[in-house]
């Protein structure tokens, strides 16, 4: 069975795997991904990053993946933590969201030909993939927060100080601007989804300014990549219950 990675920003290619890189046709637009028989990879910005984030074209990207097959998705984000217990660059694997964005293309069920349909997310991260990427990323050797609150901006501005302290109020942990509508679309395509945030700052007002980590952040992909491939290879034959559509 097919499974893919979809990479966030600073994620643009995986190293040491043969990979061919094919353009995949959908009834949203075109999009271009590379794969080899068993996973799929694609950049939700593009290959070369040129689609801001209120502008990607989130049902092309999971339809397009829903066209070859994949079931199963791990997806990685750059994101902001707004909690202190949530520290910079130690991964967060997810396990909620609460969705801030608007304006965007986020159902596949707005017209009659894709049925109608109301997804079910009370669990819209996949249990199974996140237990086994939590071995997969103790075992490369980085520290994992389990569970994590995403808050889904729209972007592309920042947020403001108010704003962080009431997505913070709200429960929410880490904030980024990409997780919806792609999460839910995959979950109407019946796959199963696991995501991996890793926090590249601290949200605005816990800073005087916005400052956004660069040192070690290359090896943190690397391995976090490793964790993804590895996780979906070992959960080829295991059962992920898909989101129910009611
Ligand atoms: N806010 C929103 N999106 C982000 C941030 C942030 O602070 N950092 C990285 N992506």
């Amino acid at each position: 069975m097919v499974a893919a990675i979809i990479g966030g920003t600073g994620v643009y290619a995986i190293e040491g795997l043969d990979l061919t890189r094919q353009t995949i046709d959908t009834p949203y637009g075109a999009i271009s991904i590379e794969r080899n028989d068993d996973l799929v990879f694609l950049n939700r910005h593009g290959p070369d990053h040129s689609t801001p984030p209120h502008k990607v074209n989130y049902r092309a990207n999971i339809k397009a993946l829903e066209q070859l097959g994949v079931k199963r998705i791990c997806a990685t984000f750059a994101v902001g933590s707004i909690n202190t217990e949530f520290a910079l660059k130690t991964p967060v694997i997810l396990d909620d969201f609460i969705d801030y964005s608007s304006g965007r293309e986020h159902t596949f069920f707005d017209v009659l030909d894709n049925g109608v349909g109301d997804v079910d997310v009370s669990m819209p991260f996949c249990p199974v993939l996140g237990d086994a990427l939590e071995k997969e990323v103790q075992a490369i050797g980085l520290p994992v927060q389990r569970g994590g609150v995403y808050a889904s901006t729209n972007g592309p501005r920042f947020e403001t100080p108010a704003e962080i302290r009431a997505y913070r109020m709200m429960g929410a942990d880490v904030v980024g601007m990409t997780l919806c509508p792609e999460l839910p679309l995959a979950l109407e395509a019946g796959m199963s989804y696991a995501g991996l945030a890793f926090s590249i700052n601290w949200g605005a007002g816990m800073t005087p300014t916005i400052e956004l980590v660069s040192d070690d952040i290359d090896q943190i992909k690397t391995d976090m990549l490793r964790a993804m491939i590895n996780t979906l290879a070992k959960t080829r034959d295991q059962d992920c219950t898909p989101a129910r559509i009611l």
